[in-house]
């Protein structure tokens, strides 16, 4: 079965109690790499999942497997409970994924407006229709109350990290997306700046979106997360809300992919 550019019509994944997207079993090697094992997530609309896992993990990975950018070697994957093949970034955005990649995709000397259309140009009759980007640009601004740029027709190059951040979050969330995937939004962030994506992260899910959020900032994780799931060497070793975990038992799965502490009974696969 082929992916749809139809989605959403339906009742939805919350009123099933199915997650809004499912993998199961996903392996995906390069060369003599073996970058995931049989790998289970489940992403239900409405709720931040944190993937964590130590460099090298399989976290970006995995997050370009959902994108469309790598084709996994076996598996499956369900969106709101069909089984979709998702073969390009294409395929990934006409179900409503949208992707904030660790080395952010942000062209420097266009404008914000620019690059929220970038690949999507409104076309007018004739040629873009400048005002109608730059009102659909400046109302997702204003949804997700991202207040601090001066000037939605300023270059990208100009704006702080964060500010760079909250476009990119901004362009995700424009294109009536379901789920965004964001890889390490708040790595290179100020205090500030990352309560900023944060609350975003937040309005996103306010907003009913499922958010999966890669990050290695644990005080990030259990300020924004509902659910955990950590990958240690391309396997994932535990998944839960995130009330069955504390910071030591994160990091315990994250080095040696158990823990034996006092949370109980993490995750469905934490026996691995
Ligand atoms: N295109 C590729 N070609 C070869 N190996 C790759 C490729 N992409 C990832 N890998 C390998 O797969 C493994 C997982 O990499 P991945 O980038 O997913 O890690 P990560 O969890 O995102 O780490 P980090 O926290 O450092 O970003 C690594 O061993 C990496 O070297
Ligand atoms: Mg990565």
């Amino acid at each position: 079965m082929t992916v749809s550019a139809s989605v959403g019509e339906s009742a939805g994944p919350a009123a099933s109690g199915e997650p809004l997207l499912k993998l199961r079993g996903i392996s995906k090697h390069f060369g003599a790499v073996q970058a995931l094992y049989q790998v289970d997530l489940d992403l239900p609309a409405a709720t931040v999942t944190a993937l964590c896992g130590d460099n090298g993990a399989g976290k970006s990975c995995l997050t370009k497997t959902i994108a469309g950018i790598y084709q996994a070697d076996e598996g499956e994957i369900f969106f709101e409970g069909s089984q979709v093949h998702i073969r390009s970034p294409k395929d990934s955005a006409a179900l409503g994924i949208e992707t904030v990649y660790q080395d952010l995709a942000l062209a420097d000397n266009l404008d914000i407006v620019q690059n929220m259309f970038l690949g999507r140009e409104r076309k007018g009759r004739f040629f873009l229709d400048e005002d109608d980007m730059e009102k659909a640009a400046a109302e997702t601004l204003a949804g997700l109350r991202v207040t601090t740029v001066r000037s939605i027709r300023q270059p990208v190059a100009t704006l702080s990290g964060g500010q760079r951040q909250a476009v990119a979050v901004a362009k995700a969330v424009m294109w009536n997306s379901k789920l965004v995937l964001l890889d390490e939004p708040t790595a290179a962030l100020g205090v500030a700046q990352t309560q900023m994506v944060l609350e975003l992260i937040r309005r996103l899910k306010d907003h009913g979106l499922a958010v999966m959020v890669i990050s290695h900032n644990l005080n990030d994780v259990f300020e924004v997360a509902d659910r955990i799931a950590v990958l240690r060497l391309g396997r994932m070793v535990a998944q839960d809300n995130i009330s069955a975990f504390d910071r030591e038992t994160v990091v315990d799965f994250m080095t040696s992919g158990g823990s034996n502490r006092g949370v109980a009974a993490v995750g469905t696969q934490a026996a691995l």
